[in-house]
């Protein structure tokens, strides 16, 4: 972990200031978000071998998620400027985060989520900060359409990930995964959704090795749900599916950024089935006791799909990036797993249940 100059972590934008935009001190939003572990993992050897694989656990943000990183860089920015509200679409980590740094900074936020595609946990943080929460009848590729007609015409600042100040924050990501190991890993796997953070990873990691601080770079590995998956089939989606509602886009804002991370890492970007993405999130909590949201399992569930396809080798180090909390979405959680028992409350019942 970075030893921070006085022993506490400041936020991104104080941590990684000579990396980021200029911004006034005045101006600063933060929650201390960034300075995520990264857990190495030590019971999946009958799948990885001796290949090294952590985990960058952005679910210890403090709203849940990898949002965080970015939306302190786009309030920050927003206020710097006078903004006195920030709108944005979100298949619901971004809206969370968007409200809890709007209230945070005393602005107002509209969050526009599609109806009864969002996890409740997020749903919850955004009603709680505050934010006007309008339930769209429609998916998130036409609640972004809508948010750019409103920003058009509307002194509402977007703070979805094509305002650039976004990428800013989250390519720190990748500043930390660097510091941790001492170098970049030989893969990094991401989920792909709108597909801005697996932009941001590889802008991070091409700028530390631009000023030395690595000397390599990673492949850079992005996955999509099979439902969910226009980057690999090469056109927009009409109607996207997948229980990782967190990815369920069709037409992501920063495609060419994520065939550029690709195509200049010589990486992947391919898609991962529900079934997949289920196991490797029912495999990280009961294997490894970390819980993500099953749009961040789809990280992992590559890496077991290219450790399959014998893409990846023995003394390989592998990154997945777990972009959010496995609390977000607690229905999942519950459809994934055994019913807990339900027993009398008697010694000798609880006794026969525990097979003792
Ligand atoms: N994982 C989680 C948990 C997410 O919430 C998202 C995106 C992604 C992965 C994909 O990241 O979009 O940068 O490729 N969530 C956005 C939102 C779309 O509105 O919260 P991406």
């Amino acid at each position: 972990m970075r030893l921070t100059r006085k022993g506490l972590w400041g936020g991104i934008i104080r941590e990684y200031r000579e990396y980021l935009p200029e911004i006034e001190d005045g101006a600063i939003t933060t929650l201390l978000e960034g300075n995520t572990p990264l857990i190495e993992t030590v019971n999946l050897k009958d799948i990885f071998g001796d290949i090294r694989l952590l985990l960058k656990y952005e679910g210890l943000n403090p709203t849940g998620s990898f949002k965080d990183r970015g939306m302190t860089m786009a309030v920050s920015k927003a206020r710097e400027e006078g903004s006195r509200a920030i709108i944005c679409a979100s298949t619901g980590n971004t809206s969370a985060a968007a409200a809890a740094y709007a209230a945070r900074a005393g602005m107002k936020a509209y969050v526009l989520i599609p109806d009864g595609a969002v996890a409740l946990g997020k749903l919850s943080q955004a009603i709680m900060h505050g934010a006007l929460v309008l339930q769209v009848k429609g998916n998130f590729d036409e609640a972004l359409s809508l948010v750019k007609e409103i920003t058009r015409n509307y002194p509402v600042k977007m703070v979805n990930s094509i305002n650039p100040f976004r990428i800013e924050g989250q390519k720190t990501g990748a500043f930390e995964v660097c510091e941790h190991l001492g170098h970049a890993p030989t893969y990094h796997f991401l989920p792909v959704g709108n597909a801005g953070n697996i932009t941001a990873y590889w802008k991070g990691y091409k700028e530390y090795e631009k000023k030395g601080v690595i000397s390599n770079l990673p492949k850079m590995m992005g996955f999509q749900a099979e439902g969910s998956a226009p980057i690999v089939l090469g056109h927009p989606v009409a109607d996207p599916h997948t229980l990782a509602t967190a990815i369920k886009i069709g037409n992501p804002a920063s495609w060419q950024g994520a065939l550029a991370a690709r195509d200049e890492s010589g990486g992947v970007i391919d898609a991962v089935s529900d079934e997949e993405i289920i196991e490797a999130y029912k495999l990280l909590a009961s294997r490894e006791g970390v819980f993500c949201e099953p749009a961040s399992a789809a990280s992992l569930a590559g890496a077991v799909k290219m450790k399959k396809e014998g893409v990846l080798n023995d003394g390989d180090t592998i990154v997945c990036t777990l972009t959010g909390h496995g609390l977000k979405d607690p229905d999942n959680a519950i459809k994934a797993s055994p019913k807990p028992l339900k027993v009398p409350a008697e010694l000798k019942k609880i006794l026969v249940a525990m097979g003792l």
